[in-house]
């Protein structure tokens, strides 16, 4: 099999679950201006809300995780992936898995678990497919060529390890008979913000230290500090899901340990920035955002900083009676997938798939113009959502207001997030027509230095 045949399948594979995905987040965020369009059984808000982050964070974010891991592990160790034959199984064992998740989804049966809807049967399947890219993952580690370990290396492994026991926790042991009500809510949110924090960031800090650097031309700021954040993150970040429950049925210690604990993520956050915006202070001018990847990859940091900071305010309990359970949290929760990660993949892809196939990106120029449209327009939708939490914030506290009344008032602002959505959804557009006439169309052929 030729080399990289597993990695090219997974990003394929995953483009096509994105434009799904936020597809299906376009009908949801109509849903929630115009109730009563769609009104049968399928089309219900739960089910098609459910299917739009399943499908982005797992059918895209996930398998595109994966799918340039394949490619960067084997250039980081100066060697081959240890099976392509093993790679591709494991993409199609994913997809079947995705795709059956999705089905049964969309016919009402899934879990009562955020972000793990999944029903029981598929989550074995993830399981499964996880233990073969684990397989593959360490085995070509074990077969480098090189005695250091580059970070990239570091959070990839660590991104393998992470999502077996986030991924188990949140899918499986909430299940167990004897896990019921406020724990299986506490081992919930434990899993939720782990998902963002020990399965998405490793994998797209992984992806953005390979990129940053090769796109730019430039040498990484610093080794030491890239260590640092590492095993800063794998230290604190387990303990932070409780902040989801502040003011919630828990002990109020355990609140003020997440609280605590959330501070502290500052420390890797700054070392991971560091790294990052140093790397292109240090690179020419005229050179830092010559083209989309070195812009996506810049904003994708911009973003991850605005995540982190965000994150340790919404905590105080004080900022945290304002700003949690509403359109706050999900202005947040997109800044991070769409924003930050998002980001790194389509920088990620835009690097690594002109390579595997050994063919230039079709347009530069279309690349250009994806990123501002989407930036433009993802501002618009976070910022929209979070005036609209803020207003919900305080309303909520109104004991005159109904839900209802308060549901009517936040139109306008759905509607924005609804038009600004759409946007985004153009600009997803592009990026696929991009890469498929890279891979089937009009692209020139790349040199054999630039490969
Ligand atoms: C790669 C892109 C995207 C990612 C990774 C993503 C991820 C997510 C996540 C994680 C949630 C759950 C938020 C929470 O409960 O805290 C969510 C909900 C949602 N998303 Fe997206 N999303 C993406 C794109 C979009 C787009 C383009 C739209 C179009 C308008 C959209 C509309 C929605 C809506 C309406 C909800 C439900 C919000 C609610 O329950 O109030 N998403 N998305």
């Amino acid at each position: 099999m030729k080399p990289n045949t597993a990695s090219k399948l997974l990003i394929i594979c995953s483009m096509l679950y994105l434009i799904i995905g936020i597809s299906l987040g376009f009908v949801t965020a109509m849903k929630l201006i115009w109730p009563t369009i769609g009104e049968i059984e399928i089309l219900t808000f739960g089910r098609i809300r459910s299917v739009h982050t399943n499908l982005v964070m797992f059918g895209w974010l996930l398998q595109s995780g994966m799918g340039l891991a394949f490619f960067i592990l084997p250039k980081l160790l100066h060697t081959k992936l240890y099976s392509e034959k093993l790679g591709v199984a494991t993409c199609c064992l994913f997809n079947i898995t995705t795709i059956g998740s999705a089905t049964m989804i969309f016919a009402g049966q899934m879990k009562n678990i955020e972000y793990g809807e999944i029903p029981i049967p598929f989550d074995y399947l993830t399981v499964i497919c996880w233990v073969m890219f684990a397989i593959n993952i360490f085995a070509t580690v074990i077969n480098r060529n090189v005695k250091y370990l580059y970070v990239s290396v570091w959070y990839f492994i660590g991104a393998v390890i992470w999502t077996a026991f986030v991924y188990i926790t949140g899918n499986i042991i909430t299940q167990l008979p004897f896990i019921a009500g406020i724990n299986q809510a506490n081992l919930t949110w434990f899993y939720v913000h782990n998902a963002v924090g020990l399965v998405f960031t490793p994998m797209g800090v992984a992806i953005a230290y390979y990129v940053i650097p090769k796109t730019l031309n430039t040498p990484l700021y610093s080794h030491k500090l890239s260590l640092v954040g590492f095993w800063v993150i794998a230290f604190v970040y387990v303990w932070t899901g409780a902040h989801h429950m502040i003011f919630g049925p828990i002990s109020y210690w355990l609140q003020t340990v997440a609280i605590l604990f959330s501070w502290s993520l500052i420390i890797p956050v700054v070392a991971v920035i560091t790294n990052f915006l140093g790397t292109y202070i240090a690179t020419p001018k005229e050179k830092r955002y010559l083209g989309p990847i070195a812009k996506f990859m810049y904003m994708g940091t911009i973003f991850y900083l605005l995540t982190c900071l965000q994150g340790p305010f919404q905590s105080i309990r004080t900022v945290n009676i304002i700003t949690s359970k509403n359109d706050w949290v999900v202005g947040h929760a997109h800044m991070a997938l769409l924003g930050a990660f998002s980001y790194f993949a389509v920088g990620g892809i835009y690097h690594v798939l002109p390579r595997i196939i050994g063919r230039k990106l079709y347009s530069e120029k279309l690349g250009d113009i994806q990123f501002w449209i989407m930036t433009i327009a993802s501002v618009l939708f976070f910022g929209i959502l979070w005036v609209s939490g803020v207003l919900q914030g305080y309303l909520w506290h109104n004991m005159n207001g109904t839900f209802l009344e308060i549901l009517k008032m936040m139109k306008p602002y759905h509607a924005i997030r609804f038009v600004s959505g759409g946007l985004i959804i153009i600009g997803f557009i592009i990026f696929l027509y991009n890469i498929m006439e890279t891979l089937w169309g009009k692209a020139q052929e790349m040199k054999d230095a630039e490969v």
